[in-house]
């Protein structure tokens, strides 16, 4: 993992979220930091309590909506912020904000998501007569509270609970899972697991693909006896330093050629480089995936029997 991921948190409220996940950032090992807290409230005890604590804060005077977002997306940039973690930030975001912001906003919300998507969460679990409350953390879409989830905690309702105790025990709850989930998310771009798991996303697409080891790294292969390796994964292999993703160049001549010119993004991998073979650098933070995925297409071409490039070939006119 390269420097910290730099993170901005957006309250309207007391900020306790949005303390559980600074403090966890001070701590050894935590693999984001806090950038910026801002909110729609400028006098709000969250940031009160960033300002007491040293944080940056950006104070954004009262704004109407068509203006307030432009002001925190401006903020929250010229704070060379990569997320936003929403901590208790009341609002719902517009959709240009989201967009401008793709996949990169995470969220804790008070339920049990999808259950109680909104406001009054422990009302209505309790109206329900629910067993169970509790908190999710998840992904900023532009549907409200709908994005994908990343973590849950569980909350036993008890006997004679009202809306307020309820409220107080998920809190406690939400400050166990949020700053591990945005760890983990923020780590991602890192993790082989989670790298391999999307190159393989892109590589099963290809026509008759399939995945398959080799020598101990996952790879995908043309279907079949005879079919052939397209790429490979290689996780800090032989004194490699990086994630690599494998694939196959029109020979050393373009591989040689490409390490020079961008260093950053390639590389000769071990073993597999003295056959053409690329590596191509995954455990970046400005990874590309649309040139990732160009790589899987061109080198299952390079080995797709002419039954199938044909196909592709006549795909592409269209
Ligand atoms: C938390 O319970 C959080 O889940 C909720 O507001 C509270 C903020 O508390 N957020 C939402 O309801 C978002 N829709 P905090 O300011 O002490 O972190």
């Amino acid at each position: 993992m390269p420097d910290k991921a730099r993170v901005a948190i957006l309250v309207s409220g007391s900020g306790t979220n949005m303390a559980a996940l600074l403090y966890a950032s001070r701590q050894p090992g935590c693999p984001y930091e806090v950038v910026l807290v801002s909110g729609d409230k400028a006098d709000c005890g969250g940031i009160a309590l960033a300002e007491a604590e040293g944080v940056p804060v950006a104070r954004l005077p009262k704004l109407s909506k068509d203006e307030l977002f432009p002001a925190l997306d401006a903020a929250i940039r010229a704070a060379g912020a990569e997320y936003i973690a929403l901590a208790g930030f009341m609002r719902v975001l517009p959709a240009d904000f989201v967009s401008g912001w793709d996949g990169r906003i995470l969220n804790i919300h008070p339920s049990l998501l999808p259950r109680y998507k909104g406001l009054h969460t422990h009302e209505r679990a309790l109206a329900a007569g629910d067993s169970k409350a509790g908190a999710s953390v998840h992904v900023v879409t532009a549907a409200l509270d709908d994005g994908p989830l990343l973590a849950q905690a569980e909350v036993a309702v008890q006997p004679g609970d009202t809306a307020e105790k309820l409220a107080a025990r998920v809190l406690i709850a939400e400050h166990q899972i949020y700053s591990r989930a945005l760890a983990e998310y923020v780590s991602r771009p890192y993790n082989s697991e989670w790298l391999t798991a999307r190159v393989g996303d892109l590589a099963i697409q290809m026509p008759e693909a399939e995945a398959r080891t080799s020598h101990g790294s996952p790879g995908w292969k043309l279907a079949g006896k005879s079919g052939k390796f397209f790429a490979f994964m290689a996780d800090r292999h032989h004194g490699d330093r990086h994630v690599l993703l494998v694939v196959k160049t029109s020979g050393l001549d373009e591989l040689h050629a490409l390490v020079e010119q961008q260093p950053e993004v390639y590389c000769k991998p071990a073993y597999w480089g003295a056959g053409g073979w690329i590596g191509l650098i995954l455990d970046r933070p400005d990874l590309d995936w649309d040139h990732v995925r160009g790589w899987i297409e061109r080198s299952w071409r390079a080995v797709a029997p002419a039954r199938l490039t044909r196909l592709m070939n006549v795909a592409d006119e269209f």
